[in-house]
C-alpha cells in the first residue's frame, strides 16, 4: 500500500499554468480505527491521543466505538474493508476469534495495525505491526511491588483479592499471569478470590462489595487490573467502614490521574503505568506502511512504577 497522489490537471494545461496551480495534490491517508469502547479513564486518553495525532497529521480517520463488543469490532472492520480505507487499526476487545475477518482484510490488501491489545492468530501475517505495552511485565511489576511490601512489613501472610479485566482480553490474561508468576516465590501471598470487573468503576465497586461480603476482614490486599476498578473498589471499601490503602493495601495498573489523586489522598498504594498515548506511534507506523517501508512487528512503550510516596510530586506532570 502506497500513498497515492491524485492528478488534477492534464500535462499540457499543467505546464501552461504551473505557477498558478499545483499540478498534483497528495491524497490524504484514510485509517479506519475500531476502538474497544469508553470503559476507563485510560481508554478516554487513548482515544484522545489517536484522534489528536491523526488530525495533526492530516489523516482522514474513520472512528468506530465497539462498546466492548467483539461483534461490533468485526462489523466495523468489514465496513472499513467495504469503504476501501488505506489502513485498518484496532484495539481488539478480546484475544481470540479474529482469523476470519483479518483474512478478509488481507485478501482485500488492506494492512492491519494492532494497537494496545494483541490477538492470538495462527498466521502472524494477518497484521503488520502490534503497538502496545507488555502486559505480562506490568503484572510482574505489580507482583514485585507486593513482594517488597510484604518483606518490609514483617513478612506476614497476606490474603489477596483480584479484580480482573474483561474476560478474554489480553491485559486481563497477561496481568493475571505476570502477577501470579511474581508472587509465586512467597507462599504467604495467596489469591483468595478473583473475578472480572470488566475494567469499569461500576463493576469494580460491585465485585469488591461481593468480596467484602464473603471475605470481610480476611482481605489484606486488592490487586486490580486497572485503576478504574480500583477506584470503584475504594468506594466499596469506604462504604464498608474500612480504610482503603491502610486496612486493605491496593495495587493497580494504568497510572491515570484518578489513581494519582487517590494515592495523594492515601487511598491507593501503587499504580503500575500503562501508557495510553499511542496516537503518534500509530500515525508514524501507518505512514511508513503506506509508503511501503518495513515496520517492526512489535513496538513497545516505556512505562514506570509509581508508589504513593511520589504521587504528590508526579501529579502535576501527568498527561492523562
Ligand atoms: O488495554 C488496556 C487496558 O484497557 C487498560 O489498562 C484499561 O484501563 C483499559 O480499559
Amino acid at each position: 500500500m502506497t500513498l497515492t497522489r491524485r492528478t488534477f490537471l492534464g500535462a499540457a494545461a499543467a505546464a501552461s499554468c504551473a505557477a498558478a496551480l499545483p499540478a498534483i495534490a497528495a491524497k490524504p491517508l484514510t485509517i479506519g480505527f475500531s476502538q474497544v469502547g469508553a470503559e476507563s479513564e485510560w481508554r478516554t486518553a487513548n482515544t484522545a491521543s489517536i484522534k489528536d495525532a491523526t488530525r495533526r497529521a492530516g489523516i482522514n480517520l474513520k472512528f468506530a466505538d465497539a462498546q466492548q463488543q467483539q461483534q461490533n469490532q468485526v462489523k466495523a472492520i468489514r465496513s472499513f474493508i467495504a469503504q476501501r480505507v488505506d489502513i485498518i487499526a484496532f484495539s481488539p476487545v478480546v484475544e481470540t476469534g479474529w482469523e476470519t475477518v483479518l483474512r478478509e482484510a488481507k485478501n482485500a490488501k488492506i494492512p492491519v495495525i494492532l494497537t494496545d491489545r494483541a490477538v492470538k492468530v495462527s498466521d502472524p501475517s494477518l497484521y503488520v505491526s502490534f503497538i502496545g505495552s507488555d502486559f505480562v511485565e506490568e503484572g510482574r511489576r505489580a507482583g514485585k511491588w507486593l513482594l517488597d511490601y510484604a518483606k518490609k512489613n514483617g513478612d506476614k501472610p497476606l490474603n489477596i483479592v483480584e479484580l480482573q479485566g474483561t474476560t478474554g482480553a489480553a491485559p486481563a490474561n497477561d496481568r493475571k499471569k505476570g502477577f501470579a508468576e511474581a508472587i509465586a516465590s512467597n507462599p504467604k501471598l495467596k489469591i483468595i478470590r478473583s473475578q472480572t470487573g470488566d475494567f469499569t468503576r461500576a463493576k469494580g465497586k460491585e465485585v469488591m462489595e461481593a468480596f467484602l461480603k464473603s471475605e470481610g476482614k480476611h482481605i489484606n490486599v486488592l490487586y486490580a487490573h486497572n485503576d478504574d476498578m480500583a477506584i470503584g473498589a475504594i468506594q466499596a471499601i469506604e462504604e464498608a467502614g474500612l480504610k482503603p490503602g491502610k486496612d486493605i493495601v491496593i495495587v493497580s495498573i494504568d497510572g491515570v490521574r484518578g489513581a494519582f489523586e487517590a494515592m495523594k489522598a492515601g487511598k491507593l498504594n501503587v499504580t503500575i503505568e500503562c501508557n495510553p498515548l499511542l496516537g503518534p506511534i500509530l500515525v508514524q507506523t501507518a505512514q511508513e506502511v503506506a509508503a511501503g517501508k518495513p515496520v517492526s512487528k512489535r513496538i513497545t512503550v516505556n512505562e514506570g512504577v509509581f508508589p504513593a510516596e511520589v504521587a504528590a510530586k508526579e501529579l502535576p506532570n501527568r498527561r492523562y
